[in-house]
């Protein structure tokens, strides 16, 4: 019989042990499983065979605003995939999500994993959005910018910019945040702006940027753009050349963007030197009922 259940402390070893070479370039459990462990808004799992064997894992969280669950870390072990355990895991996650209030479920998934997105598919998850993710080296600096940072008084312009702008609905109107995405609403626009993270073109605007100065998980100093929204290239070109500038001088670590996968900005990124590139698929199901 197999028993899913909250993950125990001692529980950490034996599913790290499975958790080494899940992918190409690693996998990052071990960076997250004492955050996930101790998280308060969510749940780590694991899922235990008959002979009292871990086999597998995965956690959920509910999104700050209560309506979305987050899914996400799911890990079989090799021995013991095609035997419906993920499909179970995710069941339970959805449980959970409903008993917390949630109506709707989110997960991302890499545009190579096709295994996952099958399994997300079979599961009646759908595709609202494809992201970009680019960790850039360098990019040209010291070009002219008349981008800035957005004060309270630009709030009712940026949020009107957004309710015409097509990536923002082409988006799934979401931001990223330690590798989950948020819902971008007004309030989320309104926190934003009072921790001056929002960066926008002048007058009128027509092109907006999130940062986030403080990383994720282990990493905190990292520059991250967490949402890009352009109308032209030259808009782009200024809110780039604005946030490149905080990163040379804010001494950052590396430079991360993840956005919205537009034709218009990922041909201007040909201009940075790329570190890592990866696609992402934002998977969502609204919970019937
Ligand atoms: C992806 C993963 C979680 C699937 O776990 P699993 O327990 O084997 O999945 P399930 O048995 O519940 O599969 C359910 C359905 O998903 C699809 N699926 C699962 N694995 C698949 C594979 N390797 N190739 C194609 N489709 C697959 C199938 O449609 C399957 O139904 P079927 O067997 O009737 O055809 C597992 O392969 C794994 O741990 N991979 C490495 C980590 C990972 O990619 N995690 C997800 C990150 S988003």
């Amino acid at each position: 019989m197999i028993t899913i259940r909250p993950a125990k402390k001692l529980d950490k070893d034996e599913i790290l042990s499975f958790c080494i070479n899940t992918f190409s370039w690693g996998d990052y459990i071990n960076r997250v499983w004492d955050y996930w462990y101790a998280e308060k808004n969510g749940q780590l799992f694991v899922v235990e065979s008959d002979g009292k064997k871990k086999i597998a894992m995965s956690h959920v969280a509910i999104c700050p605003e209560g309506k979305v669950v987050w899914l996400e870390g799911i890990r079989v072990h090799p021995d013991h995939r095609r035997s419906y355990i993920a499909t179970m895991l995710l069941t339970k996650m959805l449980e959970f999500g409903r008993r917390k209030g949630a109506r709707e479920a989110s997960a991302i998934v890499d545009a190579t994993n096709f295994a996952s997105q099958s399994m997300m598919e079979k599961n009646g998850f759908r595709v609202v959005s494809r992201w970009m993710y680019y960790n850039a080296l360098s990019t040209p600096r010291d070009q002219e910018s008349n981008a800035r940072i957005a004060n309270v008084d630009d709030i009712d312009d940026i949020w009107q910019y957004l309710q015409q702008s097509k990536i923002y609905c082409l988006s799934g109107k979401r931001y990223v945040k330690s590798w989950r995405w948020y819902m971008f609403d007004r309030r989320a626009l309104l926190n934003f702006v009072k921790e001056e993270r929002v960066i926008v073109t002048s007058l009128p605007i027509d092109g907006i940027a999130i940062i986030n100065k403080h990383g994720y998980w282990d990493r905190t100093n990292i520059l991250q753009i967490v949402y890009l929204d352009i109308a032209s290239v030259s808009s782009l070109h200024h809110l780039v050349s604005f946030i490149m500038n905080l990163y040379l001088d804010g001494k950052f670590d590396s430079l991360q963007l993840v956005c919205y996968n537009s034709k218009q900005v990922t041909s201007f990124i040909d201009k940075f030197v790329i570190k890592e590139e990866e696609q992402f698929l934002l998977y969502n199901k609204q919970f019937t009922s």
